[in-house]
Order: structure tokens, then sequence, then C-alpha cells
């Protein structure tokens, strides 16, 4: 839309819009007021907003991510909560049509406009339209509008009540907190989840309007489908590169077209202004409410859009225009981009055995024809109430993805679809988003009612947000077909295809159509983690078949999802899976003191104090009895029997220093068990099961809780984030040891897509920083070449045959440098890469105190570290409350004599650069000591 004008109301501070016969009133903002009638509350409200947001701003609550308010304020999820508009000023006096337009409602509603009925709604995840031409006709005065929320967890325990629901041979399914959440279309995790609270939260979660017609022909834009392929391209197959482009746009709208409706559209880089392309769109159709119309535009006209440290993010405005016979109707404007991006599960070719190999299928992503290593984790909801989930907290966030080497997420499936602003952001970026339907956990109806309200849900979606290049695939699900057919076989043997039955009728019958109908650029799989696929037939019934577990010994094809809480073999790589990409796995970890503080009284400062121990939903409370400590323990007890394994174990005298070192000592822990999984994962590129993704479980938090997040909830890195930076770089050299037996092996790895060469220098000391004689048998330096993404060996050796003195007094370092060529980029590049290795855990070496020093330069802003007496291993700078950042480098080993110059990027602070006196250092000496 363009050519808005902006009027200033009294009534209703909103923004009213207006286009060529048509009139526009922006529903957001403030002038709403919150009430529920059963609890006598009334309070300002907003749009948009959720209940709990507005009784907060109102005082009417404590913040409720303090202490255990998640449990505290059950009674708001247990009540209605009605938001009324005041009187709507600026209406329209001549229309001829008036609709009502919701982007987002959360989730079950009763809608009256002026006293009168208009309509409900029972999906989170679609956008809603109703036309209330009648009702404004009849309004005598200024019309209010009121949206009454109901209580989603007693509707759908109301639901699973019905005797016509579908029930499930095993039960409880996946059970967090509220009950029953498979029943209906909200955000799974507002009913709990094992790393997240509870709030069942209500409210018009996105933006609305009231649309109004002045004539017949006019007509206000829903929604817009930019869908950009190579001439040919089928979502499951590879697309030729050598074909032009179509861009096919597919624009959804209110209102109605005059006949012989005509379609324009001038796409123009963003950075240059330059016109790539304008011209009448061709074979336009309307189909309902759609309009449709496609182009071609030459295979090499634009730019191409690459993922960051692949090349450039490329944008291009598309303006797609309709046009009656004199004028224009609407135009639309998308940023969008020019990449294909297609997810492999073709079967292994003979070149591809050539190379050694191994048989059954690929399951790796292809960036514009070519193959790369995915490095990235988990995006889960930021906020348990997404309206206050700011653009500026999420350019933090992707600015800290983009800093942590990583190129991909994968927008797990039972939070919300993302709004664009985050899809904009990952556009920007160069971050891909494996974006998922919002399924997880739990086997689902299959009603004709639900169907449908998910056959909408899905179109809405995947039409909305397909013209961003990020977007990187489709995933019917969470863990269903790996978790939840597994377990349903278990308790219905006998009728196991039945079940299946319902699994394809949903996530294969119903959606997969429903993605190729409205997107021919992104691929579709059922579910995140399966075994690929042995055919596709558009025309059959179930238009994918699924491998299952139809395999071959010694053939792979599948990606992997993987958890184990016996922290005895977290480092024995035998339990690792082989696969050929790995979606999720990972291990949980406490917050940092400074986080923990944001969210509980200083008297729970204590690792196994009540509120601590309530807010880790590891195991969850499995029900809506809130105070499980046995569950919760359990979870405690793993993090806690991890440090005491590996690790010196915290036991200070001051009791908040112990609390705040032994949250990090879960971190350290955390941290070098998912390296040890990525460095793993990462040399599976060059083994048989040609490796090429890891994500790890999870990016981020969204409260302050013990999770698996390496990013805790106000910005704040982990040990984890900052240690899988560093092992995401482009080339690596890792150690592999098999502590049973000995063997140690060490090799460099590599995700640049040719060759590159370089040195490495393998250097023994002991803790006092002191070269270990004869360098411990093992030469000093190596030459090596490394093909694009692929792995070599550099050294194997028993540790026995090592000759070391002692070996819990050695520490080997491996550094390598290579020089090669970064994807999409002129002249060659340098990397460097470091990792150390000790041939006992860390409890066992003869530690001393390295007397590791800090200093800071306020001409160049760096800190200087040095350790003065030893090796300092886990090396971590730390800094304050009150600033939102990260260090250039951190969780380093440091050598006596070594000065590590460190700068410190800052996203956000509140303390008007005080923080600088706040940075400390220490390392694992310090861990065990007062
Ligand atoms: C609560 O809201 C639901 C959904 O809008 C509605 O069906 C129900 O009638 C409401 N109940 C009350 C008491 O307002
Ligand atoms: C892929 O391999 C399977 C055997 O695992 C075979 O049944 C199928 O026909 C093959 N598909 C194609 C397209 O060659
Ligand atoms: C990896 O490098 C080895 C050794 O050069 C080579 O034999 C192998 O084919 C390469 N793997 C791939 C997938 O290119
Ligand atoms: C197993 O896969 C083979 C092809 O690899 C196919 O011919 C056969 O029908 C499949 N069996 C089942 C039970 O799906
Ligand atoms: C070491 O190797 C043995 C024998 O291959 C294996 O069973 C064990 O799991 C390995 N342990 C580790 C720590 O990798
Ligand atoms: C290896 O050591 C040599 C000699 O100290 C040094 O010049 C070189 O930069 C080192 N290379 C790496 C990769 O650390």
């Amino acid at each position: 839309m363009h050519l808005w004008m902006k009027l200033a109301l009294t009534a209703l501070p909103v923004t009213v819009q207006s286009v060529l016969g048509q009139h526009v009133v922006d529903l957001t903002g403030d002038g709403w007021t919150v009430s529920s009638k059963a609890l006598n509350i009334s309070v300002p409200g907003h749009l948009p907003s959720q209940a709990h947001l507005d009784l907060y701003a109102a005082n009417v609550i404590d913040d409720p991510y303090y202490g255990l308010n998640d449990f505290d304020l059950r009674w708001i999820p247990d009540n209605n909560w009605t938001y009324t508009s005041h009187p709507l000023g600026g209406l329209s006096t001549n229309s001829k049509a008036s609709w009502l337009v919701f982007n987002g409602l959360d989730t079950f509603t009763t809608i009256e406009l002026c006293g009168q009925f208009v309509g409900t709604t029972d999906n989170q995840f679609r956008q809603y339209t109703f036309d209330v031409t009648k009702i404004l006709n009849n309004c005598k005065s200024k019309p209010s509008l009121s949206l009454n929320f109901g209580s989603a967890p007693k509707i759908a325990n109301e639901i699973a009540k019905n005797p016509d629901s579908e029930k499930w041979p095993y039960g409880p399914q996946q059970l967090y907190e509220f009950p029953n959440r498979w029943y209906i279309r909200k955000e799974q995790s507002d009913f709990g989840w094992d790393w997240g609270p509870a709030f069942a939260p209500a409210g018009p979660w996105r933006d609305a309007y009231l649309v109004q017609f002045d004539r017949e022909d006019s007509i206000y834009v829903l929604n817009t489908d930019l869908d950009i392929f190579r001439q040919g391209q089928i979502n499951h197959l590879a697309p030729d590169q050598g074909k032009p482009w179509v861009v096919n746009a597919s624009i959804d709208f209110l209102g109605s077209l005059p006949s012989h409706p005509s379609m324009h559209i001038e796409i123009k880089d963003v950075e240059s202004g330059k016109v790539i392309k304008s011209g009448a769109l061709e074979n336009v159709h309307t189909s309902g409410q759609s309009i449709t119309g496609s182009i071609t535009v030459g295979a090499d006209a634009p730019n191409l859009w690459w993922p960051t440290g692949m090349g450039k993010q490329n944008l291009y405005y598309a303006t797609i225009a309709i046009n009656g016979a004199q004028e224009t109707l609407a135009s639309v404007t998308k940023r969008t981009g020019f990449r294909t991006i297609f997810l492999n599960r073709l079967n292994i070719t003979d070149e591809q055995l050539a190379q050694g190999i191994a048989p059954g299928a690929n399951w790796h992503f292809e960036i514009n024809g070519q193959e790369f290593y995915a490095k990235g984790s988990n995006f889960i909801p930021p906020d348990a109430f997404w309206p206050r989930v700011t653009e500026e907290k999420m350019q933090r966030l992707f600015d800290a993805v983009v800093a942590g080497n990583q190129n991909m997420l994968r927008v797990w499936a039972s939070g919300a679809y993302s709004p664009d602003f985050i899809y904009d952001i990952a556009d920007e970026r160069g971050i891909l988003l494996w974006s998922e339907f919002q399924f997880s956990d739990a086997m689902y109806p299959v009603n004709e009612r639900f169907l449908e309200d998910v056959a909408a849900e899905v179109s809405y979606n995947v039409r909305r947000v397909n013209h961003h290049p990020s977007l990187a695939l489709w995933a019917g699900g969470n863990e269903i077909e790996s978790l939840e057919l597994p377990l349903i076989q278990e308790a219905d043997p006998d009728n196991y295809s039945y079940w299946v039955g319902q699994y394809e009728q949903l996530f294969i019958s119903l959606i997969l159509p429903l993605v190729y109908e409205n997107s021919r650029s992104i691929s579709y799989m059922p579910s995140s983690t399966n075994n690929g696929y042995l055919y596709v037939n558009l025309s059959a019934t179930v238009p994918m078949a699924e491998r299952y577990d139809n395999t071959t010994d010694g053939a792979y094809y599948s990606d992997t999802d993987h958890y184990n809480y016996d922290s005895s073999v977290a480092f024995d790589l035998s339990t690792y899976p082989i696969g050929r990409f790995a979606n999720e796995f990972g291990f949980h970890s406490m917050p940092s003191l400074q986080t923990w503080r944001q969210a509980v009284d200083e008297k729970d400062l204590h690792f196994n104090s009540s509120t601590v121990m309530l807010r880790n939903h590891h195991y969850p409370a499995g029900g809506t009895f809130t105070h499980n400590y046995k569950n919760s323990s359990m979870g405690m007890g793993e993090m806690t029997m991890a440090v005491e394994q590996y690790y010196p174990i915290p036991h200070k005298e001051n009791s908040v220093a112990n609390f705040s070192a032994w949250c990090h000592a879960t971190q350290i822990f955390q941290a070098d068990m998912y390296k040890s999984e990525i460095q793993f994962y990462r040399r599976g590129s060059g083994m048989p099961e040609r490796q090429l993704g890891s994500l790890y479980w999870q990016l981020e938090d969204i409260w302050q809780a013990p999770t698996w997040a390496g990013i805790e909830y106000d910005g704040r890195w982990k040990v984890l984030h900052y240690v899988a930076r560093d092992i995401y770089k482009p080339v690596i050299i890792a150690p592999y040891w098999n502590y049973t037996t000995g063997d140690l092996s060490i090799y460099v790895t590599s995700d640049l897509w040719e060759t590159a060469r370089g040195t490495v220098n393998l250097t023994w000391v002991d803790l006092a920083g002191q070269r270990i004689p004869g360098n411990a048998n093992t030469p000093i330096s190596t030459q090596f070449s490394i093909g694009g993404l692929n792995t070599t060996k550099l050294f194997e050796a028993s540790i026995s045959d090592l000759d070391l003195p002692d070996n819990t007094n050695a520490v080997l370092v491996m550094s390598v440098t290579a020089h090669g060529r970064l994807p999409n980029m002129q002249g060659v590049s340098a990397f460097t890469h470091q990792n150390t290795f000790t041939p006992v855990f860390s409890n066992e070496l003869a530690l001393v105190d390295p007397k590791v020093e800090i200093s800071h330069d306020a001409k160049t802003g760096l800190f200087t570290v040095e350790a003065k007496n030893g090796v300092s291993l886990y090396t971590w700078l730390d800094y304050p409350a009150g600033v939102v950042g990260y260090f250039d480098d951190n969780s380093f080993t440091l050598l006596p004599g070594e000065k590590r110059q460190v700068g410190f990027t800052v996203q956000k602070d509140e303390t008007g650069g005080k923080w600088v006196e706040g940075v400390t250092v220490q390392s694992i000496w310090d861990q065990s000591t007062n």
C-alpha cells in the first residue's frame, strides 16, 4: 500500500490510512482496555499484547518472570480476558463494505463490534477477516470492538473430554505442564516445555485493522506469496542453475477486482537502485480472493543471495502492482533475493560412492547448487510473550549468531511461525532459517475440522514468508516420526499401520501439497528427523513414501537427534550418532549469576534453593502440579554429576561466589560436550557418512533458568556460544581421544569449498608452561593440504607411546594456519584455529595457579590478559550486569608469557561505560579456590 494519510484522532489514538477508495483504521496502539468480569479487573490495554503484559504494565501483577510467578500466575490463563477498544473514531461515512482484519489472535476469541456478534477464532497462527459492513451500517454510536479471549487450558481440556475427540493408545503424550496442547492450534510451548515456563498467555498478539471500501472495485492486500525459482524447479529435486528465474507473484486480497485486471512488477537492486526487470506479469489469473501472475528473469541478471561466509546477501525490492483499466488498485513491495536452497535427500550416486561416501541417501542442503556445511543451532521462542520481542533484541541475537560463525538456525516446531521482521533480519545477515510447522512431540487430530484449520494456517504462513531468501526448508514438525511413532508402535503394535496412516494424513497428504502449491522454491519433509523417502509421487494419496526403518546396514540416510544425560559417556565418541546431519543434540547448564539475579531473590542464590530448582523444568513437572522437586532434582543432579566427574569441584566459602562457580562449571561441561560433538560431526564431512551439518540445541533462552541455551535471556553469552563460535571456524584442528584404549588422533577439518594448504604445530607443555622434552615424540610441525568440505588426519598415537613424564602435568596445544579461498571471494585468506588437549580430565590435572591478570587500555578499548605463572586453562573473562555484548574470544588456553588482547563488542549499555571497571578474569584454577 502507498499514499497513506495520517489523521489525528481523539477517541482512539490510532493511525487512519487511506488509499484510493479505501479507508484503513489501524487498531494497534494504546486505545484499549483489558478486563475480566469474573475477577473484577480492568486495566489499560494495548494491541498487540497479551493479558499478562498489560496486567504487569498496570502493576496488577509482579514481573511474570520473577521467582515462581509462572506457577503463581495460573489464575490469569484460568480466566477470560476481554480487550475492548475505545470508541472508534474517524470511520468512513460512505463506505460500501467494511472488514476487520486480524493478523494474529491468541487463541480462542469471541469478537463483537458495536455490541453485535462478529465471529470466533480458534487458531493463533491464522490471519482472520470478518465482514462487518452490516454491523457498522446499523451502529448508532461510535462502535467499540471487543475481543473476548477464552482460557486456552480450559478449552483444551474440554475438547479432550469430548467423546468424539481423538484419543491415542498411549498417554499421556509428551506432557510438560498444562495438558492437551495437541488439540489446539496455539504455541505448544505456552503449555510448558523442558526449557521454559507455562504461562498460556492470551491476547491480540499481532496487528489488526478495520478496512473500509468506498468503491466497489477497491482491494486491500492481505498477504503476498512471492516465489522465485529456477524454471522447471521441483521442490524435491536439484534445480538446474543454468535456467532462467521464474518470479511468481500471488496476492491475497479483500474486496473485488474489476474485470480484466493486470499486474506489473519492478525488481530493483536494494543497494544500487538498478532496475533489473520491469514489465507486465504474464498468465495473470484470479482464483477466489487471490490474483497471480509470473515473469521470467534472465539466469544471470540478478546477483545471487548467499548465506553468511559464502558470499554477499544481495537483496532486491520487488514491487508488484495490481492495475484496473485506468489506475493502480494496490501495490506491494517485498524485499527478496535470488537463490535456490535445496534439501538433497536423493540417493547416493555412483560418483559419490567413488569419493568414499557410504551408500544410502543424501541429507544435506545445497545453496545455489553448491553443497555446504550447515553450522548453527535451534531457535526457540525468544520470549514467552511475543508482543514484547523487539526488533532491536532480535538484531542483537542475530548479530551474535553471525559472530558465532553460524549460518543456519532451525526455527523449532512448537513456538510460533516467526514474524516477518525476524526473516528480514535473517535475510540481511545471511542466516538460513529451516522453518517448521507448529507440531511437536505428540500425535495430532486428523478430523476434518482440524485438518481444514491446519490447511488455512499452512497456506497463510507458507505464502507469507516465501519471499525471504533466508527461508531454507519447511518441516512438518518436531520429533514426530523419530519419537512419537516408535512410542505408539510400542503401545499398540497391532494397529501401528493405522497410526502411521494418521501421521501421513496430516504431515504428508495434507501439508505436502499445500507447500508445493504455494512454493516451488522450498523443499518439504514431514518431520524433523527422518530417514528420507523412497519416492515422491505427487498424484498418490500419500505423495511422499517415507523410508522409515526400511534401511540397509552400512548405509546412511538420516539426520540425527541425540541426547544422553548419562554424563559418564559424554566424551565417549562411540556414543555419538553417525548420520548425514545433526539437527539437535545437547545438555543443559545453569545461567550466569548476573542472569539469576534478574529473576530470583538474593536468598535464593543457591544451587538447590527451591526457587532455582523449580525454575529448572528438566525434567518437567508432568502436569499442573507445580512443585515437582523430584523431577527437577533429576536434572539438577545431571549437571552436578557432570561437573564432579570432570572438573575441579567448586567449594568457595562465600556462598554466592560458590553458586556462581557452580553455575560456571555447568557451563564449562556443557561447552566441552558440545565441542566434542560438533568436532566429531564436522570431521564426518570427510568420513563415509559425509556429514554436512550440525545444529545444536539451543541457541537462546526464553527466560532465566537452567536450559540447553548458549545465549541467556538478555543476550549474555554462556561459555557455549564462545566455544561454538571457535569450533565453527572454517578450518579447525581437533583431537579425537579414546580414553579407554588411550588412542589419540588429530584431524584438520575444513568447510571451505576449495583445497586449502597449511601448517599444524603440536606443542606439549607442562602446567608451568615448560616444553616437554622431545615434544613427547610428537612432530612439532606438519604441512597438510585438505580438499573442500573434507577432513584429514595429521597425527595418530597411543598416549602410552608418547613418553609423557606425567599425564597429569601435560597439555598439548594444537594450532593450525591454513590458506585457502572463502566461497565466492577473490584472493586467498589465512584461517587459524587453536585447540587444547590434556591426557586426563581437568579434575586430575596437577593444576598450578597461573596468576592470570587483566588490564584495560582506555585508548584502544582492548583488554590484555596474561598468565604470569603457568598455563591458564578455560581462561574466562566476565563482565558485570548492565551491559550486553561479547568478548572477541573467551574460554581459551593461555600460555605463560603470552599476552592476549581481547576486545568487547557492546550491544547495549546501561552503565554509561562503567562496566569496563567490573570486567574480571579467571581460569579453571580459580573455580575451586577462594
Ligand atoms: C470465554 O471466551 C470464550 C472464547 O471466546 C467464549 O467461548 C466463552 O463464552 C467466554 N466465557 C465468558 C464467561 O466470557
Ligand atoms: C533410491 O534407492 C532406493 C533403494 O534404497 C530405490 O528403491 C529407489 O528407486 C531409488 N530412487 C531413485 C530415484 O533412483
Ligand atoms: C576427501 O579427501 C579424500 C582424500 O583426498 C578423498 O579421497 C575423498 O574423496 C574426499 N571426499 C570427498 C567427499 O570429496
Ligand atoms: C523398502 O524399500 C524398498 C526399496 O529400497 C522397496 O522396494 C520396498 O517396497 C520397501 N518396503 C517397505 C515395507 O516399504
Ligand atoms: C574406545 O574404543 C573402544 C573399542 O573400540 C570402544 O568400545 C569405546 O567406546 C571407545 N571409547 C571412547 C572413549 O571413545
Ligand atoms: C608454528 O611454529 C612456528 C615456529 O614457532 C611459527 O613460526 C608458526 O607460525 C607456527 N604455526 C602455527 C600454525 O602455529
